[in-house]
């Protein structure tokens, strides 16, 4: 049995990046993980491996697409998928090896296997209890089932079975227009495959800008996506080798069956607190399943906190690094803090999507008299020479100071982009203080900027 400062249950964004900042905080602190390997859903079957398979993707599509027109002439590649899904292992184990070595760095202990909440100030990894002052929760989340539907992780599969597959399917269907959906549907669409997405409202991505919804969808089906919208998926049937699909489309009540080599469900996430021991601890929960926490991380047990996917807010890696960070400096008597309204979101397909702050729909709901600057990327040098003009930079401020309430970019390095957007709003800067601020020419940043520039007297190239 050990003595810590800190314990941390899960070693995803949100557990290894507090783990780190609670020993450079000087705290002794040990971080459970019960997978082989460190780095959770996002660096093993998430976030890292879809990257990957997004950039190879891409270059195949440049290469059917794009490579002719600018002289580079030859056959295009094929796919070797074998290939294609060692390079994906490889990078995965690059950054999982990589937060091996920064908890070696930093002195972190990896309690390796699943942990449990025996009681306040214990926890509990295969037959060993260690003692901890505080312990952090941030086991992450799973995929949410959905009834009717049967994963199999082979013809049926979540986003983890999907990064896995034998062999890149000819008719794939994707049950959700949410992120994952569309970044796993649009890989899978430029490796061959047809796919159709089946969406149950009658636009794609659920929170986004009205306007950038219509041009993702629009853009995804340029690029061969079909869509289904308004459909409530009602059961899969599969063998070993393929499955129907059957759906109700909303307006007439009526039925449909779908064929299917593999099905993706991508309905959504739940909080995975299972095995912790929470029940018998009285944690208390949120009527949707996950921990309640204060604004300190505390849930209602002292010494017990939990940060990530597992408690309320969007499930983006960044926002648990964020508290992780934040829950850290608090369990070592400073004062951590996160800005919930400035949290990017991006969807990695391409062109990219990232959004921060407030939506247009927010601000008319709210009665906020507001202002858009928008520019295209077809006005953008950079862009049309790199093939890239699809898209454009919006931003939202307010019609009387002139603030930044929100940007939303469907473009070329979309999630690059929108942080100095959100660095502008975190110093409550306004439209024109963008506007006014050098851009280097030719970069795709100089559409925020135009963007910027329309929210006052005009953009230049347009
Ligand atoms: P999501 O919540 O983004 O989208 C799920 C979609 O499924 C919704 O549009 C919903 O209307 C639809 N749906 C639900 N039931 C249905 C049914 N029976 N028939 C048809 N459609 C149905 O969920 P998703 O894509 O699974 O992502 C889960 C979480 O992971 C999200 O919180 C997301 O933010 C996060 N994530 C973030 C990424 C990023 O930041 N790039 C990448 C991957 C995941």
């Amino acid at each position: 049995m050990a003595s810590y400062d800190v314990i941390i249950i899960g070693s995803g964004p949100g557990g290894y990046v507090c783990a780190i900042r609670c020993a450079q905080l000087g705290l002794k602190v040990a971080c459970v993980e019960g997978r082989d390997t460190l780095g959770g859903t996002c660096l093993n079957v998430g976030c890292i491996p879809s990257k990957a398979l997004l950039h190879a993707s891409h270059m195949l599509h440049e290469a059917e697409h794009n490579f002719a027109a600018m002289g580079l002439k030859g056959k295009s590649p094929s796919v070797d998928w074998k290939q294609m899904l060692s390079y994906k292992s490889t990078t995965i184990e690059q950054n999982t090896k990589g937060i091996e070595f920064l908890f070696k760095k930093n002195k972190v202990d990896w309690l390796k296997g699943w942990g449990s909440i025996p009681e306040a100030g214990k926890v509990k990894v295969g037959d060993e209890v260690h003692e901890a002052k505080n312990i952090i929760i941030a086991s992450g989340s799973e995929p949410a089932s959905l009834p009717g539907v049967e994963v199999d992780e082979k013809v049926v599969v979540t986003s983890t079975g999907a990064l896995e597959l034998g062999k890149v399917p000819k008719k794939m269907v994707v049950i959700g227009a949410g992120v994952i959906g569309l970044e796993l549907g649009s890989v899978y669409a430029r490796l061959g495959a047809e796919v159709t997405v089946i969406e149950f409202l009658k636009f794609v991505t659920p929170g986004m800008d009205g306007e950038i919804q219509k041009t993702f969808q629009r853009t995804l089906k340029k690029q061969g996506l079909t869509f289904v919208m308004g459909a409530a998926v009602q059961k899969t049937d599969a063998t070993k080798t393929k499955a129907k699909v059957t759906y109700k489309l909303l307006k007439d009540d009526s039925e449909h069956v779908v064929d299917a080599d593999v099905v993706l469900v991508a309905t959504g996430r739940k909080p995975f607190t299972e095995g912790l021991g929470l029940d018998g601890l009285g944690v208390e929960m949120t009527k949707r399943g996950q921990i309640a926490v204060n604004a300190k991380w505390e849930t209602n047990i002292p010494g017990i906190y939990a940060i990530g996917d597992v408690i309320e807010g969007p499930m983006l890696a960044h926002k648990a690094e964020d508290e992780g960070m934040a829950a850290a400096e608090q369990v070592a008597g400073k004062h951590g803090h996160v800005n919930y309204g400035v949290i990017p979101g991006v969807i990695y397909t391409h062109p990219e999507v990232a959004n921060v702050g407030a939506t247009e729909e927010m601000l008319k709901e709210e009665g906020r008299a507001y202002k858009v600057g928008k520019f295209s990327f077809m006005g953008n040098g950079r862009a049309k020479a790199n093939f890239a003009g699809d898209g454009f930079v919006k931003i939202l401020a307010d019609k009387e100071t002139d603030r930044i309430l929100g940007a939303h970019i469907l473009g070329p390095a979309a999630g690059d982009l929108i942080h100095e957007i959100c660095v502008a709003m975190e110093f409550g800067a306004s439209a024109e203080d963008l506007a006014m601020t050098c851009h280097a020419h030719p970069t795709y940043s100089e559409a925020v900027r135009e963007a910027a520039l329309a929210c006052g007297d005009g953009a230049i190239h347009m």
